[in-house]
């Protein structure tokens, strides 16, 4: 998404010198390592990197009907192979990096104002959960967009299993924390784990969404395997992945990016095409796969679901 080389921090993404140059070699044998790894077993010339996930046998899973798009989906191969995961990385070519996630045993955490602090097996979570397909637009702030079907269950459903006490506001999401396998871990700049937070009452709203699966599979590691967030009316940074724990809490969360540029990335996040980022007009987006360029809409086209929310918030920044 970004760097933290102060140089690029006012050019647009097209004049910006490649995330890659940044690299440093030490990076860059470790990724090519991990492709070759790949190509030798024949997984790298597949869309596909999910193979050995024990939920395999659960998808497809029955699509919701009553979330739709407005452009065609986005190709499979494009958004598995161009992917934000600071913690494989900080260019976009994180599938191989990203296959060292080791998904199983996997646990999340629910703790803090909540009336059942529970430690859930990923795989009892998938069994109790009502699965589902929805089909999202998902906006990041670096203007590019894609469309897919993810699989998975409503974000209300996990509230309503960990029974949050009155007084709890926020729900504060973290990712797991391993830098023996997540080589960007290693880089002790950024504020690890990668945390992300939501309003309780954002977190409750129809659209807000745990994905565990894409494209009716499983998730692929680098879309954030076994479960992430998906809350399709804010840029993409706020859909945390490979999630391990979230908290319920009176204390608004402070995430990942706004830690490290408050100036840039704040709590809330909402798509607005009139309100530019400091290095990214936010007008339009390019459609991940393709060459075209669409308008962007307010919220990203998800108002109607959820203006509410903002309705009579005064005072804050809901647009960075
Ligand atoms: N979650 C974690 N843990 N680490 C990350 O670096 N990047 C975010 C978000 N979730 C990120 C993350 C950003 S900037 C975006 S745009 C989306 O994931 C990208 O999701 P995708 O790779 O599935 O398209």
């Amino acid at each position: 998404m970004k760097t933290l080389t102060k140089r690029s921090w006012e050019i647009p993404e097209s004049e910006a010198t490649p995330e890659h140059v940044f690299l440093n070699r030490r990076q860059i044998l470790a990724g090519l390592a991990g492709a070759g790894a790949l190509m030798g077993s024949g997984l790298g010339m597949r869309p596909a990197f999910a193979e050995e996930d024990p939920s395999a046998g659960l998808y497809p899973v029955e699509r919701n009907s009553a979330f739709t798009l407005d452009r065609p989906l986005t190709d499979e191969d494009a958004a598995s192979k161009y992917n934000n995961f600071y913690e494989f990385g900080s260019h976009k070519q994180i599938w191989p990096a990203a296959q060292a996630l080791k998904i199983r045993p996997w646990t999340v955490e629910l703790d803090g104002m909540i009336d059942s602090p529970q430690t859930v097996d990923i795989d009892d979570l998938l069994a109790k959960m009502p699965l589902e397909e929805r089909l999202y637009r998902h906006r990041c702030v670096e203007a590019w967009s894609m469309a897919v079907p993810w699989s998975g269950f409503p974000l209300a459903e996990l509230v309503k299993l960990a029974g949050p006490q009155t007084g709890a506001k926020y729900l504060r999401f973290e990712t797991f924390h391993d830098p023996s396998i997540a080589s960007g871990q290693k880089q002790s700049w950024y504020p690890w784990p990668y945390v992300e937070g939501l309003t309780l009452a954002e977190a409750t709203n129809e659209l807000a969404f745990m994905a565990t699966g894409i494209y009716g599979k499983p998730l692929a590691k680098q879309f954030g395997a076994p479960v992430r967030l998906v809350v399709p009316w804010k840029y993409g940074f706020k859909c945390i992945k490979s999630v391990v724990r979230i908290s319920f809490t009176d204390q608004r969360p402070v995430s990942f990016w706004e830690e490290i540029q408050p100036k840039e990335y704040g709590f809330w996040a909402n798509v607005n095409p009139s309100v530019p980022h400091r290095r990214w007009p936010q007008a339009s987006e390019r459609l991940l796969g393709t060459d075209e360029r669409r308008n962007t809409l307010l919220f990203n086209g998800y108002e109607e679901q959820v203006a509410d929310l903002y309705k009579n918030m005064t005072g804050e920044l809901l647009y960075m």
